[in-house]
């Protein structure tokens, strides 16, 4: 079980909803911290506000969604300690997991239809880090 913290701003609104009863099926705890409504909003403010939880939080994860998925994760990633992968294919979802230890998913609910954002989110979930040589890279991330 994981705990999840899930952000999204109105143009991902509708697949966080999806995600997030998803996860909670897949017995993982999850923190909806918005959006709430499809109202126009910043995807920023989602971003952000994921991002420092999932730093806050050893071991926890983020879903981070907008309409292209692109704003989401340019903005968490300018977090130290985040690792945003934007997947559109399950493959890339497990590869962010085992190679880069990706801490964050962020979809695109306008590009990404729900059920392959499912089978990203599962693949996700499913995958673990794997270390060794991908370990000194991955701290190589934070020596900028
Ligand atoms: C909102 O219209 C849209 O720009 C946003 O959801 C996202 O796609 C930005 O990257």
């Amino acid at each position: 079980m994981m705990k999840v913290y899930a952000g999204s701003d109105h143009g991902g609104f509708n697949l966080k909803n999806t995600l997030i009863r998803k996860l909670q099926q897949m017995g993982h705890e999850v923190e909806d911290l918005g959006t709430h409504s499809k109202d126009s909003c910043d995807y920023p403010d989602y971003a952000h506000a994921v991002a420092r939880k999932v730093v806050a939080d050893k071991g926890s994860f983020g879903l981070l969604i907008c309409g292209s998925g692109i704003g989401v994760s340019i903005a968490a990633n300018r977090h130290p300690g985040i690792r945003a992968a934007l997947c559109r294919s399950g493959l890339e979802a497990k590869l962010s997991r085992q190679h880069n230890d990706a801490n964050v998913l962020a979809l695109g609910e306008r590009i990404t239809g729900e059920a392959l954002a499912i089978d990203i989110l599962e693949k996700f979930m499913a995958a673990g880090f794997e270390g060794s040589r991908h370990e000194i890279r991955v701290r190589k991330i934070e020596e900028i």
